[in-house]
């Protein structure tokens, strides 16, 4: 059976949690612990949907103010882009939207846009509600999900959505 390699890449603020959704979908494994990521790191994950195998080739970059030159490398080529914010941040979604914006005028043509608003199990201290994301989402045409690293809720379902929504080859 053939597999088709999909360049992925994720984005967002320092700290909302974009290392930990990749340790999720990758080793089914969590961190309370976990360190801010130096440059981008990489990993691949094979996925099945609807018989078709898919290769995630998964860029996960650093979130810190001083890497943010660096994601252009990561985007080019991307067949698909998890944009993650905190859903205890709203300082988080603001800075995704600046991202979005930069997909827009400088990523890939046609690439599958997808939003996380991570961190879905700490609702006591939530600062964006699920319908402001979620009309923002719609208005860009972006997949939305809320997603636990901590929990697993949605993570896989977030890759399964991706894989939907890219064209077979
Ligand atoms: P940078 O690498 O600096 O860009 O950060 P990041 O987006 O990769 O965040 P990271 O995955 O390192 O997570 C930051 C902190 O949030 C860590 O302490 C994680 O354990 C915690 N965290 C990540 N996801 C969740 C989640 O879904 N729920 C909770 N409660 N904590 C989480
Ligand atoms: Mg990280």
């Amino acid at each position: 059976m053939s597999k088709q390699e999909v360049k992925l890449c994720l984005l967002g603020d320092s700290g909302v949690g974009k290392s930990s959704i990749v340790q999720r979908f990758v080793n089914n494994t969590f961190n309370p612990l976990a360190e801010s990521t130096i440059g981008a790191s990489f990993m691949t994950k094979n996925f099945h949907e609807d018989s078709h195998t898919y290769k995630f080739n998964i860029w996960d970059t650093a979130g810190q103010e001083r890497y943010r030159a660096l994601a252009p490398m990561y985007y080019r080529g991307a067949g698909a882009a998890i944009i993650v914010y905190d859903v205890t941040s709203a300082q988080s979604f603001e800075s995704l939207k600046g991202w979005v914006r930069e997909l827009q005028h400088h990523g890939p043509p046609g690439i599958v846009l997808a939003i996380a608003g991570n961190k879905c199990d700490l609702e006591d201290y939530r600062e964006v509600s699920y319908q402001t994301a979620k009309n923002y989402a719609d208005e860009i045409g972006a997949l939305f999900v809320e997603t636990s690293a901590l929990t697993a809720v949605n993570v896989n379902e977030i890759f399964q959505e991706i894989s939907k929504k890219i064209p077979k080859e």
